[in-house]
């Protein structure tokens, strides 16, 4: 594990280990808050990288979690049906939720049911206010990927979501297929107790070193995760860290 400019990262020769690394450090994290006898909350995030690693979730891991007590959410959603093959949520299903003993009323996919994307992220917002306390809602554990534009949930360059500085949940515009997205805002991930971006590949090799050295979150978005009262850290295979600047 090495620092920079404060954020911690684990930098791993490939994404199957960096996978399982962070699955190790979910675990216990969720084991340790159960032991508070309270429910956990962790929000997965979208795309491919996190397929492994929910596979590890439910394989590896899956006895040492309970279940019953974690509530998942999601940092992004495409706003198309849950069936869609772009949904996060139906990857998620796939790859996780469909083989852990979950029960269904602990499982929040974001809404993309409502006509007006709004009308599904007041909804989303509402249901994640439920269960998390805060008059920021506090998850326990965020996870993030990063896309090759710098973009993370679905906080875009220059998106006006950028600025959002009181919704936890609002629509945004995605210049790739599906436009249409939801995602959470930097109050709510930069509130959240453990914030884990999961990144692989050289292609996001720029925009992790981007980031990590302090990029100006407009117009590369990951760079605004910065935790008030949290934890941030990069699990990161050796491709996707091969430009950062050592400390
Ligand atoms: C999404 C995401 C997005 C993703 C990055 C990286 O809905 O696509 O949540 O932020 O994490 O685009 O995606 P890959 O893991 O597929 O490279």
């Amino acid at each position: 594990m090495s620092t920079v400019s404060g954020s911690e990262l684990r930098v791993h020769p490939d994404l199957h280990s960096a996978s399982a690394d962070l699955a190790d450090e979910i675990a216990q994290i969720l084991c340790t808050c159960l032991q508070s006898d309270r429910w956990c909350t962790l929000a997965l995030s979208g795309g491919d990288t996190p397929r492994l690693l929910h596979q590890m979730l439910a394989t590896d891991h899956a006895s040492l979690i309970d279940w019953n007590h974690l509530h998942l959410f999601w940092g992004d959603e495409r706003y198309v049906p849950h069936d869609s093959p772009q949904s996060n949520f139906r990857m998620a299903r796939e790859t996780l939720i469909d083989h852990v003993p979950i029960p269904a009323d602990n499982v929040h996919p974001m809404p993309t049911d409502f006509d007006d994307p709004e009308d599904a992220a007041r909804a989303c917002e509402a249901i994640l206010r439920a269960f998390t306390p805060g008059d920021v809602p506090r998850l326990d554990i965020i996870l993030l990927g990063i896309g090759a534009d710098g973009h993370t949930a679905s906080l875009f360059p220059g998106s006006t979501a950028l600025s959002e500085a009181e919704r936890a949940v609002v629509p945004s515009i995605a210049h790739a297929d599906p436009p249409h997205r939801l995602t959470l805002t930097y109050p709510v991930i930069n509130s959240a107790a453990n914030v884990f971006f999961l990144v692989a590949g050289e292609d996001k090799a720029p925009v992790v070193a981007a980031a990590l050295a302090g990029a100006s979150p407009e117009t590369l978005p990951a760079a605004g995760v910065r935790p008030t009262n949290g934890r941030l850290c990069w699990w990161l295979d050796e491709s996707a860290a091969s430009l950062v600047d050592k400390e």
